[in-house]
């Protein structure tokens, strides 16, 4: 028996797209808001104090049949050390047999389908059109949130970005520039500049347990979208009660977090993203709503993202196929 082994290099000379991303993760959403997927909400070990840690993802996705699990770490630490944030690896089985067919790196499939995710929530819940957006943390997912915003909303004419770091902040205006024609790339001075007139709101910044916000509910303006990647590290949690509609990814994921200390001030969201997709409760139902989703992650997410890329691996014969 043999497996394919899926480097960094070797997913992402794929060139899979994010719109062909986005419509993996919606149909996993569908799925799962149908009741047609498993996923036991996330393990995690803690190896040291702080923030640092190992989570455990799997997912079986039914109608498109992919089993898979995600290893997936991370520690915000890791910045000084010249490594990124968050590292993983997935393994995809044969879900009739159960024998393992790949292994691939997980760090880019987490930040495309992390982006790729709120683009779905921003199709249900989103206003219909965006002029102007906002990345606050400009990281692997203030970029990867970037193109998912890109893509889902064709007429951005104008990203008003922060970072607490400026060469950070600097560096993600700068590349965005030369890769995005056609589109203004503000570096704004704080983040109430970037937040304020935003028609959605990305914010990709530290997600600690107990929060320090520094976004005010009152910068989002009217039939504006926050889409926090973060836990609701920057905003007030405020605003998870004035909007009109808080949805979140998986539930049963939140009620894990919440038992961990995490969004202790967050009321339970009216629904998860699955049930919007699939129909079964309404996104946003007018132009004026304030709305809001936290996506959290959910192993769905990179279980159809991985899905994808093994299919396409196999199709042009990327990979090692490694002895098992
Ligand atoms: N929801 C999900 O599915 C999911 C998936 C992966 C990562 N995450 C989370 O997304 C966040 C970003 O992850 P990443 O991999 O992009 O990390 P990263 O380290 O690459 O980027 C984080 C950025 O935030 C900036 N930052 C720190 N404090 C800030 C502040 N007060 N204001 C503005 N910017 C600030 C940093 O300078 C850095 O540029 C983390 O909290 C991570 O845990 C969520």
């Amino acid at each position: 028996m043999e497996l394919r082994y899926l480097s960094r290099a070797d997913v992402e000379s794929l060139c899979i797209s994010m719109a062909d991303i986005i419509a993996v993760v919606e149909e996993g959403f569908r799925r799962k808001g149908m009741g047609e997927t498993q996923m036991p909400p996330k393990i995690a070990i803690h190896s040291r104090p702080g923030e640092a840690f190992l989570h455990a993802m799997p997912a079986y996705v039914g109608g498109l049949d992919i089993a898979a699990i995600k290893w997936v770490g991370g520690n915000e630490e890791n910045l000084k050390r010249g490594l990124p944030n968050i590292t993983g690896l997935i393994v995809i089985n044969d879900a009739e047999t159960m024998v393992p067919l790949a292994i691939m790196d997980g760090s880019w499939i987490t930040a495309m389908r992390t982006g790729a995710a709120n683009a779905v929530a921003m199709k249900y819940l989103g206003p219909a059109s965006a002029d102007t957006v906002a990345v606050v943390g400009c990281g692997v997912q203030g970029r990867s949130n970037l193109l998912a915003m890109l893509t889902h909303y064709t007429g951005i004419a104008r990203v008003q970005c922060y970072d607490v770091v400026p060469q950070a902040l600097e560096a993600f205006v700068g590349e965005a520039e030369t890769r995005y024609d056609g589109v203004e790339f503000v570096a704004a001075a704080g983040p109430r500049a970037a937040v304020e007139g935003a028609d959605v709101v990305v914010t990709a910044g530290p997600s600690p347990k107990h929060p320090s916000p520094y976004l005010r509910a009152d910068w989002l303006k009217q039939g504006a979208m926050a889409a926090p990647v973060d836990y609701m590290g920057a905003w007030d949690a405020q605003l998870a009660v004035e909007v009109e509609k808080l949805i979140t990814d998986d539930h049963a994921q939140m009620d894990y977090y919440r038992s961990k200390g995490y969004f202790a001030d967050i009321p339970r969201p009216y629904a998860d993203l699955g049930e919007v997709v699939a129909g079964l409760k309404p996104g946003r139902e007018c132009p004026e709503e304030r709305t809001m989703s936290i996506c959290m992650g959910i192993a769905v997410d990179d279980a159809v993202t991985a899905g994808l890329v093994y299919e396409r691996a196999c199709a042009a014969g990327v990979g090692a196929e490694l002895p098992l």
